[in-house]
């Protein structure tokens, strides 16, 4: 169904209008986090099926003209795509120029962290769900914990600021040390937002019980600080529900995605590396975008194809009601 002429641009049903891209720019990574990916990997998307830079420059710059303000890149992890820091400085010149914030997994932000704010990267998130060198290997599959600790201060040198982390906490493996990240953050001045797992893992084996619930996580923080929430208007399309820290004025962030979703003000619409619009991580279609693309299709014509994926967005997740089928892809290949 493509949506009605009169309709704005990257509107849906719903009275939602996407104002946010989130781009994956490749689905590798080099750590395994086990709510993202089995031991060995995934079967990589095929170089051919991969957007180009000119390609990928060309799609953003559409979703650009029709009203996109603010563009994240993902993975997978983002670094790994050799040609990263060239595409923020083309995506940065791009007018009206967007916003331009990366999400990464912070190995190998230390070398490519003062590039990529001289390129005009604007923000970055970085994932980090432990600060213990055990656990961090337990749940990453890598003992990496070092050299994220160095993206991340690379970071808040290169002025990618403020510098956000942000944390899944998983039952039985981090979610009795919760509070020492957010110690770990205050003492370096890092934003921290907790996630709830959502049932996007390769391995589908997501358990609602297994979760910990961000009531759980307030709580579990409770135990040492003092957490005073801001006002809900602060909060926007923001997923995070925000807390002033032992009287603040740092900030503690949680996301609770799954047990009070925040579909209806979502303002998202995602581009993954082989060129799919999706106008949900959850969504089970998408509009391949990069077969039209390489057969001569016009700016006009991928617009109308990104329209029409954004209409007919569903208004809400649906994650633990009846009827809900996790997406085929794994958040590895959509882009968090
Ligand atoms: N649930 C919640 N967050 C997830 N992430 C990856 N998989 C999941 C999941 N199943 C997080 C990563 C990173 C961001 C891209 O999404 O930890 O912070
Ligand atoms: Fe890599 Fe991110 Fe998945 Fe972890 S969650 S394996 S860092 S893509």
């Amino acid at each position: 169904m493509t949506s009605p002429t009169h309709a704005l641009p990257l509107a849906d049903q719903h009275g939602r209008v996407a104002r946010d891209l989130r781009v994956s720019v490749t689905d590798r990574c080099n750590l395994r986090c086990t709510y993202c990916m089995p031991a060995e990997g995934l079967p990589w998307l095929p170089k051919p099926d991969m957007l180009t830079d000119d390609e990928l420059i060309r799609i953003v710059r559409i979703f650009v003209g029709l009203g996109v303000t603010q563009i994240r890149l993902t993975g997978g992890e983002p670094l790994l795509r050799r040609s990263i820091v060239d595409l923020v400085g083309q995506m940065a010149e791009l007018r009206p120029r967007p916003r331009l914030a990366l999400t990464s997994n912070g190995v190998g932000l230390d070398r490519l962290a003062g590039p990529l704010a001289q390129a005009g990267l604007d923000r970055v998130n970085i994932s980090l769900d432990t600060v213990d060198r055990d656990e961090f290997r337990l749940l990453t599959r890598r003992d990496r914990l070092h050299d994220v600790e160095k993206g991340l201060a690379a970071a808040a040198e290169a002025g990618l600021t403020p510098v956000k982390v942000n944390a899944v906490a998983m039952r039985g493996v981090n979610d009795h040390s919760v509070a020492d990240v957010l110690q770990w953050c205050l003492d370096r001045g890092y934003e921290l937002r907790f996630i709830e797992q959502m049932p996007l893992d390769a391995q589908h084996s997501w358990d609602a019980e297994a979760m910990v619930t961000a009531e759980e996580i307030h709580t579990l923080l409770s135990r040492r600080f003092t957490l005073t929430p801001l006002p809900e208007e602060d909060r926007g399309s923001a997923p995070a529900e925000r807390f002033l820290v032992d009287g603040g004025p740092e900030t503690v962030g949680i996301i609770a995605s799954v047990t009070r979703p925040f579909c209806r003000a979502c303002d998202r619409t995602r581009l993954t590396a082989d060129g799919q619009v999706r106008n949900c991580l959850f969504s089970r279609r998408e509009t391949d975008l990069r077969e039209p693309l390489r057969a001569g299709a016009s700016d006009d014509e991928l617009a109308a194809l990104i329209n029409g994926e954004m209409w007919v967005k569903a208004p809400g997740h649906g994650i633990g009601m009846a009827g809900f089928t996790q997406p085929d892809r794994p958040m590895s290949a959509i882009g968090g």
